[in-house]
């Protein structure tokens, strides 16, 4: 359900859940909203909306700054972080790459292509740090690094990930897409190992306690876990029986267990939160905050190209699949109509290659080849059963979107010639901050 307006309520960053509880009236017409509530790391509040991360660059910058101006926390993501620099910073990462590597184009074994980590360590530098320096206002800029981006070195690569971000200033660090079962350790002697926040985006209790066991040696428990549901966007914790899983259900377990344990971590639900009242249906049942990201793939802030915005506005909810296409081997969901699908472009590992395993390998290749090599002369080949993720996100060509994109439309307004209105950042995070009553504030 939508509704008109401006925002008139109060919107003031900082303020105490406790004392805007005081100030509220007792009865029904005191329905709660997220901004009755705060996030808590240390002495630090927060309005309890985190923006996601979403690479490759859609989760930008500026859409980050913006949470952190509003008082929340916003976050950009590292993956492809050298390609992210060369297009923002004009740095030649990539090229430089390609020109080493240009002799072994047409081989299939990948294993000689590594990434320099010298300039991992640049571009993860420039990235982080130029953020740092813009951001204002009082909430912080976290960044999403993906541990399924084994870059044909998956420790060494992960720990310059990990340490360069820290050492450019980053307020905190979610590690997601992977059970992160050594990643403390690749930073426990980091100085910032124990000021910056850190936490884990887990799809179970089980991997959660897997995560606790394994790094309780550094003496060191997460500041936030993520608990993502079977309705978020990018790669999926669950296998294709998704739809038996239900967020709230994942969430109340680990409630449960945290209590039993006394381990005091707050719980961060994501995956198909559309509306401020959801969101405060969470914080209510004793979650700390709510992760979203589907409804900012919208705005002007977001990475996306505007045709590619239009797009996941028209989408209908069986435009929308979770597949197996990703080389990383986890489900992923996206617009039916993504180019990504069936594009059988040579792999491109020497100018990425971030999906290489240890060894040189992508299912991609594996899967481009048998295909080459099943049609003798073909100039173009299809493959259906896996993509080139590296070359698609880059070029924004695999559509990837949570379950509820098919509601976008329902929170703007059509235009004259059918194209829906893009929203602010702004727009949509105090529409998730005050909104009750499952209403959706359109643009004014
Ligand atoms: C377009 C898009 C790209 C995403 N990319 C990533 C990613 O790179 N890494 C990650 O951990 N999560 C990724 N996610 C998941 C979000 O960070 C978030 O946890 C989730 O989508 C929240 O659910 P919602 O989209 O229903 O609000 C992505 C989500 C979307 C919509």
């Amino acid at each position: 359900m939508a509704h008109n307006g401006a925002f008139s309520r109060r919107y003031a960053p900082g303020v105490a859940s406790a004392a805007a509880e005081e100030e509220a009236p007792e009865g029904p017409t005191t329905m709660k909203c997220v901004d009755d509530f705060r996030l808590r790391f240390g002495r630090t509040e927060l309005v309890p909306i985190m923006i996601g991360g979403m690479g490759v660059d859609i989760s930008t910058a500026e859409l980050a700054l913006e949470a952190a101006r509003l008082g929340g926390v916003g976050h950009i993501s590292d993956a492809m972080v050298p390609t992210v620099s060369d297009r923002r910073f004009k740095t030649r990462f990539v090229k430089d790459k390609l020109k080493l590597y240009k002799y072994n184009v047409a081989n299939a074994d990948k294993s000689e292509v590594r990434f320099d980590l010298g300039h991992l360590a640049e571009a993860q530098k420039l990235h982080v740090g130029k953020t740092m320096e813009a951001k204002r206002g009082p909430g912080m800029v976290f960044i999403n690094c993906m541990e399924k981006l084994t870059m044909n070195a998956p420790k060494e690569t992960l720990r310059v990930r990990l340490a360069a971000a820290l050492d450019a200033g980053i307020d905190g660090i979610t590690l997601s897409a992977g059970l992160h079962l050594g990643s403390f350790g690749l930073i426990e002697d980091h100085p910032r190992f124990r000021d910056a926040q850190l936490g884990i985006i887990v799809s179970s209790l089980r991997a959660l306690q897997l995560f606790l066991r394994k790094s309780a040696r550094t003496n060191r428990l997460p500041d936030f876990v993520v608990v993502e549901g079977p309705l978020a966007g990018g790669h999926l914790g669950f296998g294709l029986d998704w739809a038996e899983y239900d967020l709230a259900t994942i969430v109340n377990e680990i409630h449960a267990y945290l209590r039993n344990e006394k381990l005091e971590i707050p719980v961060i639900p994501a995956g198909g939160i559309f509306t401020g009242s959801e969101a405060t249906a969470f914080l209510e049942a004793g979650s700390a905050a709510v992760q979203v990201a589907t409804r900012f793939t919208v705005a002007k802030e977001c990475g996306l190209p505007e045709p590619v915005q239009q797009e996941y506005f028209k989408a209908n909810e069986d435009d929308i699949e979770v597949n197996t296409i990703s080389p990383t081997g986890y489900p992923m969901r996206m617009l039916r109509n993504s180019p990504a699908i069936g594009d059988g472009i040579r792999p491109n590992c020497e100018a990425f290659g971030y999906l290489l395993d240890g060894s040189g390998n992508c299912a991609y290749i594996a899967a481009y080849n048998r295909e080459v090599a099943a049609h003798p002369g073909a100039k173009k080949v299809k493959v259906m059963d896996k993509t080139c993720l590296c070359t698609h996100m880059r070029n924004f060509e695999c559509w990837t979107c949570g379950h509820l994109t098919y509601k976008l439309k329902d929170t703007t307004r059509q235009r004259p010639d059918g194209s829906y209105e893009i929203l602010s950042a702004e727009h949509i995070f105090r529409d998730y901050q005050f909104s009750k009553d499952g209403s959706i504030a359109l643009p004014a």
